[in-house]
């Protein structure tokens, strides 16, 4: 079994809230993952002072693998000149040289895709067909008994919360693909709130496309797994986590997962586990 602790969202600059990161580092600590992820925005606006302040937390962070991937906040909005030159160089420079990788955890493996497009999309993302082929090529080299995991920023299953939050474009054809490559678990963040749920032939998983293709396409992405994770040290909460920070842990065994969602407390200032979800693998 590993266990997985995920936070997202961090908005580094005004949003920042620094008692929740302390909490942060506290929960690392105590429940001793084999490996972090963190699905992006760790900036609010991209600037080098933010970038500082991601850094000095990713170096407080313990010596395990720690999986990053950038989000739509860590490329410049306004700096119109180094978003069209050089949108993710701060990026590079402060939190990861690699916009997309793998990374193997014993029998789990995990790919990395940027989906932050700063050409293409402003708020929500985008994939290309080069990344996904690099995350077949990847998951092709994987023995059958491999759980695998793609962790991306943006969302590819909206929640059914009545929220307003757009989805990554074609995101049913994309969930399908992804499922053909055996993806049991995608790990994202951006839309501020924890949501876990597993994918079956009865969701509508994409509002963008026809019904007649969503629900097709619903039905290849049967038993797919997708966890989001709210923000974990920004003031930018949405929905039922207006106000509010969160992380996930996540636990993968041979037979299940089980993600037990952490929401930050006030009182007593320490991120508090909430029920867990557990889902057959
Ligand atoms: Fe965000």
């Amino acid at each position: 079994m590993i266990t997985i602790l995920q936070g997202s969202d961090f908005h580094f600059g005004k949003p920042y809230l620094s008692q929740v990161e302390a909490a942060f580092h506290k929960t690392v600590l105590e429940t001793d993952p084999d490996v972090i992820v963190l699905t992006g925005d760790f900036t609010q606006r991209a600037k080098i002072k933010e970038y500082h302040q991601a850094r000095e937390f990713l170096k407080k962070l313990p010596d395990i693998p720690t999986i990053v991937t950038p989000g739509n906040h860590d490329v410049p909005l306004y700096r119109v000149h180094e978003r069209i030159f050089s949108p993710l160089r701060n990026y590079r420079n402060y939190v990861s040289a690699d916009l997309n990788g793998f990374t193997r955890v014993g029998d789990v493996v995990f790919v990395d895709l940027c989906s932050a497009d700063p050409y293409r999309a402003i708020v929500n993302g985008r994939l290309s067909n080069k990344q996904v082929e690099f995350a077949a090529r990847i998951f092709q080299g994987c023995s059958p008994e491999d759980f695998r995991i793609l962790v991306t920023h943006h969302s590819l299953f909206r929640p059914d919360d009545g929220g307003s939050d757009n989805v990554m474009p074609k995101s049913s054809a994309l969930l399908a693909r992804f499922r053909k490559m055996g993806i049991g678990l995608i790990l994202s963040g951006h839309i501020h709130r924890n949501c876990v749920m597993k994918l079956s032939s009865e969701n509508q998983i994409d509002s963008t496309s026809s019904e007649t293709d969503s629900v097709a396409n619903a039905s290849l992405c049967e038993n797919l797994t997708i966890v989001h994770c709210g923000t974990t040290t920004s003031n930018r909460g949405r929905m039922a986590e207006k106000g509010k920070n969160s992380l996930n842990v996540l636990q993968i065994s041979s037979y299940d997962i089980v993600v037990t969602p952490h929401w930050f407390e006030d009182d007593p200032g320490c991120f508090v586990a909430r029920a867990s979800t557990t889902i057959a693998r």
